[in-house]
């Protein structure tokens, strides 16, 4: 079996996503759970960005042992230098360097002749070169790039030092054929390929990311590059977690594995679905809340009668429990604990028994307390935002011939109580207004969406918001058995996201720089 390596840019290509906006804390959050899932790489950022994005790199670098962590930069000093700064206390830095090779990429974006960029390139290596062990290369637009050419950039990058070179398919215009195809031609011929690590990089622009990756590891290449749920520019990079399922399933096939902990899939795409509020479709591969399930009566029947009929991964290879019931009203809170551990949190007494309270009130409101239940509620209690404004109780008048009116109250940090009401065009626009109205904070709602935690009439609603203030753009995200409620809990999530990010100097800051 050959090993493939895993190069997780959910933190960077991810978070270049139309809407997501993280915080260092999310991503902190989000790098320990991809260390845990057991990554080889973690592109933590682009330092150069802004000094928000710097900030993440270097906390990341601090916070993350095992899995290398990987800042990109474009082939220029100033970069690099920012990435030697972001990267000084990580365990196993990498520098990702790149600069466009393409025809189209050449005239219009750079203005660059061939010569002019090789030489770019060899000169950013040999500059790296003197900070890092580990640099990646990557010729950005190299899958259009014309081949001979391609060959010449990456020998001068091989003999320049690159350890890792990366292809990207950066517009995800090629098949699988043709994107195999160049990796085949340029271990024909670039000398000394065989000493560096061959890397494949792919977006989803014609649905075809996962399927170019595989064919890039049929064709030799030993690193995959992309993010969880496949979340990214445009329609998205290479979703990991497909990649790591179809080496796994057709091991007979690919007869080549990852390192991968794969029992971490689940929660790690549920981490990720819930800070960036980029909801996971039902019918997705491998993650959607669908992909287990069986809705026909014949496939029904063949699954009770052998489960191969019709199923070719089973849930708990990637962690799911089947929506085992676990807690109930009658649980006390040594078995509320250990629920926890299983699900991986190792929690101070105190937090854990904020939780239990939060628990106890929900198995007063809901007759099954499903892992999901348990994971959502925990989310939503450990988020690290302070709590500027905290919801104390809403008040809605609703009927359908009659306008909307709600009142809420709220507590502020320092325990003062205010409550406004306000009318609305719905129930749900009637408590932003009464929520605006406490807090003064002017906001556009960009976005809304809500979804159910589990199946049935008391399921948790979960609601995502997206708020807009001059240049920020935040998430927020509400967890209740009453969707109101949850809507409410989302709405303040947010505001208090965006008073704690303009508290804080450094990552308000607008990036200077994106890819
Ligand atoms: O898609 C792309 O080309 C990239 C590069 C920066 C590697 O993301
Ligand atoms: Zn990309």
């Amino acid at each position: 079996m050959r090993k493939i390596e895993i190069f997780d840019t959910t933190l960077r290509d991810g978070e270049q996503s139309p809407g997501v906006n993280l915080s260092t804390e999310e991503k902190v959050e989000i790098a320990l759970q991809l260390e845990r899932l057991g990554v080889t790489r973690i592109e933590a950022g682009f330092a150069a960005a802004s000094p928000g994005d710097l900030k993440s790199v270097q906390e990341i670098a601090r916070r993350v042992k095992n899995s290398t962590v990987v800042s990109l930069s474009r082939a220029v000093k100033e970069d690099i230098d920012k990435a030697v700064e972001a990267l000084r206390e990580a365990e196993k830095p990498c520098i990702h360097l790149f600069l466009a090779t393409s025809p189209i990429h050449r005239k219009h974006k750079l203005k660059m002749t061939k010569e002019q960029v090789i030489e770019n390139v060899v000169e950013a290596i040999r500059y790296a070169k003197q900070f890092f062990d580990e640099i990646e290369f990557s010729p950005e637009d190299g899958a259009r790039t014309e081949l001979d050419y391609l060959c010449e950039v990456v020998q001068a990058a091989v003999d320049a030092g690159a350890k890792i070179i990366n292809i990207p398919d950066t517009v995800g215009y090629m098949t699988p054929e043709q994107y195999a195809n160049i990796f085949r031609v340029v271990q024909e011929n670039v000398k000394g390929i065989e000493n560096v690590k061959l890397s494949c990089h792919t977006h989803d622009d014609l649905g075809m990311a996962v399927a170019n990756s595989l064919a890039a590891i049929e064709a030799g290449v030993t690193q995959v590059e992309g993010t969880i749920n496949g979340i990214g520019e445009r329609a998205g990079n290479a979703a990991l977690e497909e990649v790591a399922l179809a080496l796994e399933t057709r091991k007979d096939y690919y007869q080549a594995t990852t390192d991968l902990n794969l029992k971490e899939i689940a929660r790690t795409s549920q981490l990720v679905s819930r800070l960036t509020g980029m909801i996971v479709p039902r019918n997705k591969a491998i993650v959607g809340s669908n992909a287990f399930a069986h809705e026909s009566g014949i496939h029904q029947d063949g699954v009770l009668k052998e489960v191969t009929t019709y199923e070719i991964i089973r849930p708990e290879t990637i962690g799911l429990q089947s929506n085992k019931l676990v807690l109930g009203k009658h649980s006390g809170r040594h078995a509320f604990r250990e629920k926890l551990q299983e699900l991986g949190y190792n929690l101070e007494t105190e937090q854990v028994n904020q939780l239990f309270v939060k628990f106890k009130d929900l198995c007063d409101r809901k007759k099954e307390v499903s892992d999901e239940d348990i994971l959502a509620l925990v989310d939503s209690k450990l988020s690290h935002v302070p709590e500027t404004y905290k919801l104390e109780s809403i008040q809605l008048s609703y009927g359908n011939m009659s306008l909307p009116t709600a009142s809420v109250r709220i507590r502020l940090a320092d325990g003062t109580m205010m409550e406004e009401a306000a009318c609305g065009n719905g129930s749900v626009d009637s408590i932003y207004k009464a929520i605006d109205r406490v807090t003064g904070e002017e906001v556009v709602l960009d976005d809304y969406q809500i979804v159910s935690v589990t199946h049935g009439k008391d399921a948790l609603g979960e609601v995502f918001v997206r708020l807009k203030q001059d240049d920020n753009l935040v998430q927020g995200r509400g967890v209740s058995t009453d969707v109101l409620e949850a809507s409410a809990r989302a709405y303040i999530n947010a505001l208090n996201k965006l008073v704690a990010r303009r508290g804080d100097a450094v990552a308000n800051e607008k990036p200077s720089v994106s890819v």
